[in-house]
């Protein structure tokens, strides 16, 4: 989705800006642009449809000088993708430019009255609406830049990160959020802003995560204040920042420590982000589990239960609430928080829950899981949960992210940043702590045999190694890729705890190859998909030795006697279906809830390979973004 990066300070910002672009490619964009005043005063505008490097191309000969500056990449949603519809965009007198993350709901009824004014309008987007609005305000009420923005951003319904631009103020930006992150690093004597933290790690560590309806003024010393550095760097750089809400109540700044790494965000050697995420995986599960199992006593904490467990164990129902692979490994919780805490357990996409008019009490507990920590639906769902009284406990990968900010408790997945927009590690993880707080509550609740829980927890230690055995197979899967490159279409199968597997390498498989692919639980196949197996069909049956493996064994023979092709992924040893599948993959055997950690590896090297071997762009597919902030 959108991206956002702005520089004010004394370096030269193009570099910074294009850099933070590249950085924030993996979101997911169709068009790029940068606006920069240059030292005689001029606001700058350069833009491009397609990738960063046109962008890049197209300003090569222009003037890119200046030390203050925004840029931002592109996903449509008002007006296709092209030059004209890109961001910056230029007010009527071209004085303002502005950026903008999200969507202005209410643009046709502001443009209208604007136009009536006499304003007119190049592109087709809500973005202009808004950069006119701030300008219009700006001229009949005599404002200063923040106070137009604040107020024109009182008339606006919709989600928004902006950033503005004004010529006559050549050392300031004024940015504001709702419903769109934004972040401000703090460097010395310069400011970078962000859609998130990832083109500003190589500056600074020190960040201010800008809340809802707040209006944040960053002002770059001028060269006398440089010139007195008595002033405490800290205090010093805090006087340069003012934050406010868009009805101008005065906030203080709240600096915070951003931990994250560099090095996480370059490919490590792997030909794709994609492919080192997966590899990572024994390590990042290892991280998840890190502090929160203790081995030794076989006990696992998360504090984020123990701190709130009389919530969870007075809960009627959990609810859980997430979007496209997040909804995948709430699916998968499901089965373990009935199985091992006896609670029922409703499993939303976010987008539907928040908009069904949901029958919410006071002592149910909402799970939202989310990678970004930002995907607006998710984002939504809780805010409308939290307004009812539930209690929310959220699973984000992102520190600081807006869900788990609004949560009132939570588990990190600490994985690290995942940059391929296929998630992968973060699935992973997201399972893992699912799990734990499955049995966690199965525990304190006493629905779990102590046996079990301590089988369950030695297994858990053992995971991050039998995953790295699963990628051993990794070679023998790049072979398999190449023969099914032909196929138009996928059936993946599963069963239990391997249904939700089944949909996730299906979503996978078409989020990065383009090919279309259905996710289905195994026994249903009679009730439709099996119309469709022909030789031509390739069904990928996840079946590991697990409560239902003979009924999926007879699913598979069901397939063959109709000529369907047949990938299994099978518990290691596994005679039968070695013996009826076309290709097998074996993972090693662990406890049933588990097998989804060690089963959806193969899914996703699958998936990637035949992207490759199609030569798709795996990274970044077309039309698709990592993080979804709006609706
Ligand atoms: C987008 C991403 C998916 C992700 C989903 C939910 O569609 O491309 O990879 O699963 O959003 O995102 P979240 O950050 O809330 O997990």
């Amino acid at each position: 989705m959108c991206g956002i990066v702005g520089y004010v300070g004394r370096r030269q910002a193009y570099g910074i800006l294009i850099k933070g672009l590249h950085r924030l490619e993996y979101r997911g964009y169709d068009s790029a642009g940068v606006a920069l005043i240059n030292k005689a005063g001029n606001l700058n505008i350069y833009k491009a449809k397609g990738k960063v490097s046109e962008l890049e191309a197209f300003a090569a000969d222009k003037d890119i000088t200046g030390t203050i500056g925004i840029a931002h990449t592109r996903w449509a949603t008002h007006g296709e993708p092209s030059t004209i519809n890109a961001h910056p965009h230029y007010s009527e007198s071209e004085q303002l430019a502005i950026i903008h993350n999200g969507i202005i709901e209410n643009y046709a009824v502001l443009k209208q009255g604007l136009e009536q004014e006499g304003y007119t309008f190049k592109s087709d987007t809500d973005t202009e609406v808004l950069v006119q609005l701030i300008e219009y305000t700006q001229l009949n009420q005599g404002t200063d830049t923040k106070t137009a923005v604040q107020l024109a951003l009182q008339q606006v319904v919709g989600a928004y990160a902006i950033a503005v631009l004004d010529k006559r103020h050549p050392d300031t930006i004024v940015a504001a959020r709702k419903g769109s992150p934004l972040v401000v690093g703090i460097g010395d004597d310069e400011f970078f802003l962000a859609s998130d933290a990832t083109p500003i790690v190589e500056y600074t560590d020190r960040v201010i995560y800008i809340e809802d309806e707040e209006v944040v003024t960053l002002r770059a010393k001028s060269k006398e204040q440089v010139a007195q550095t008595q002033m405490k760097k800290e205090q010093d750089s805090e006087s340069l920042i003012d934050i406010t809400t868009i009805n101008n109540v005065q906030k203080t700044p709240e600096i915070k420590r951003l931990e994250m790494s560099l090095s996480q965000l370059e490919k490590c050697g792997y030909p794709h982000f994609m492919l080192k995420e997966i590899y990572e995986q024994p390590r990042t599960l290892a991280d998840s589990m890190r502090g929160r199992i203790n081995m030794q006593q076989d006990n696992i904490a998360l504090s984020g239960f123990i701190d709130n467990k009389d919530r969870f164990l007075n809960a009627k129902r959990i609810i859980i609430t997430a979007c496209g692979t997040s909804w995948h490994a709430g699916l998968i919780a499901m089965y373990a928080i009935e199985e091992f805490a006896q609670i029922p357990v409703e499993v939303e996409y976010s987008s539907e829950f928040r908009y069904r008019k949901p029958v919410i009490n006071k002592d149910d507990v909402v799970v939202a899981i989310s990678q970004s920590g930002e995907t607006a639906d998710t984002l939504a769902a809780i805010q409308l949960a939290k307004a009812k009284g539930a209690f929310i406990f959220s699973i984000c990968n992102v520190v600081g992210a807006s869900i788990p900010r609004l949560s009132d408790s939570g588990c990190y997945t600490h994985v690290g940043p995942e940059i391929g927009v296929a998630s992968t590690k973060a699935f992973t993880a997201q399972v893992i702590a699912l799990t734990m707080l499955a049995l966690c509550i199965g525990k304190a609740k006493k629905t779990i045999s102590n046996e079990k829980y301590l089988h369950i927890v030695r297994e858990l230690g053992q995971i991050p190694n039998k995953m790295s055995l699963v990628l051993e197979q990794d070679r023998k899967l790049a072979e398999f890729a190449k023969t099914f490159t032909y196929a138009q279409n996928f059936i993946y199968l599963g069963r239990g705890y391997n249904y939700p597997v089944a949909m996730e390498g299906a979503l996978k498989l078409k989020e990065i190859s383009y090919i279309h692919a259905e996710g289905y639980p195994a026994a249903e196949m009679k009730h439709g998909p099996i119309a469709l197996i022909s030789q031509e069909m390739p069904v990928v049956v996840v079946a590991p030795h697990c409560g239902t493996y003979e009924k999926v064994v007879s699913n598979i023979q069901e397939i063959k006697a109709r000529k369907g092709r047949v990938i299994a992924i099978v518990s290691e040893g596994d005679e039968v279906v070695k013996n009826i599948a076309d290709y097998t993959i074996e993972v090693p055997s662990t406890e049933e809830c588990l097998t989804p950690l060690l089963t959806v590896v193969p899914l996703q090297l699958l998936a990637y390979h035949i992207a490759v071997v199609k030569g798709c762009d795996v990274d970044q597919p077309r039309n698709l973004a990592k993080s979804v902030t709006v609706e």
